[in-house]
């Protein structure tokens, strides 16, 4: 049996890197865990994420996965080093993978970042880009009210215009030249972000940065995938799996267009 890559989030915000994994290793299966029933993560304690991060990984672990992602930025800041320490697989967070596309791409190191109540409130981003570069200048600020319009599948109204408009109030007028979208769910709002934030700010997802992380760890494990044989994707979630559904074949379209794919939904305690 292919050993797959597992990939977690609170919900579906995830699948901004699992699509991302799929363009960039088409050979390789995807084990997707989205938490729909406990979400959203962003203003729980960092103990309770860590908590409810072990126990997802503690499912997946039984698939023997090459790789466990968390592909959630609030999970990433609470329980990371936890989980390396506790398994004996590598573990990719997407706070690095971020950092670094953001380093790359600024131009004035003037870097802004946006992500849920526990990631910003963590400092997780501003250390990881300061370990980078001592020449950057950070501005963050929590935006709360994103992740539920990504989970009800509202990526472009009015209502998600203005409720957008609202959250990016501050740091709308700050002189930057670079956004990180750090939560996974934000790329799904990208169109709206960019132009309340205009075109001059050049929005950054980890997705590319973290699949591209992933791919040169399994090529030093020698762990790629070969061969023509399809993955089978499987995807589980913890609440109701219509929304789930419609969401990750509207964003992953493409992407599982022509490979069988297996739905389940699932409980932890
Ligand atoms: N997508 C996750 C993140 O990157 C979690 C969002 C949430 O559940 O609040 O932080």
């Amino acid at each position: 049996m292919q050993q797959a890559i597992a990939i977690l989030d609170s919900g579906v915000g995830g699948l901004t890197v699992a699509k991302e994994v799929m363009r960039q290793l088409p050979r390789e299966k995807i084990i997707y865990f989205g938490d729909t029933a406990r979400t959203p993560y962003g203003p729980r304690s960092s103990e309770q994420v860590k908590q409810f991060t072990e126990q997802i990984v503690d499912f997946l672990i039984q698939f023997n996965p090459k790789v466990i992602v968390i592909a959630c930025n609030t999970a990433t800041a609470a329980a990371l080093e936890y989980i390396r320490a506790k398994v004996n697989v590598p573990v990719i967070g997407v706070i690095h993978p971020g950092a670094r596309a953001a380093i790359m791409a600024t131009r004035t190191g003037r870097i802004g970042v946006i992500g849920t109540v526990g990631t910003i409130g963590s400092g997780a981003y501003t250390s990881a880009l300061k370990q980078l570069s001592p020449y950057v200048d950070v501005v963050s600020q929590a935006c709360p009210a994103l992740v539920p319009l990504v989970e009800k599948g509202e990526f472009r109204s009015e209502h998600t215009t203005h409720t957008v408009d609202q959250a990016l109030g501050d740091i709308k007028g700050q002189p930057i030249d670079c956004l990180i979208l750090g939560c996974t769910h934000y790329p799904f709002l990208m169109d709206t972000i960019q132009d309340v934030m205009g075109q001059d700010v050049k929005l950054i997802s980890s997705a590319d940065e973290t699949a591209r992380e992933i791919s040169t760890i399994l090529y030093d494990k020698r762990k790629l995938a070969s061969g023509d044989e399809t993955p089978v994707h499987q995807f589980f979630c913890t609440g109701d799996p219509r929304m789930f559904q419609n969401i990750t074949k509207q964003w992953l379209g493409e992407q599982i267009s022509k490979t069988p794919v297996v739905w389940q939904v699932t409980q932890l305690s």
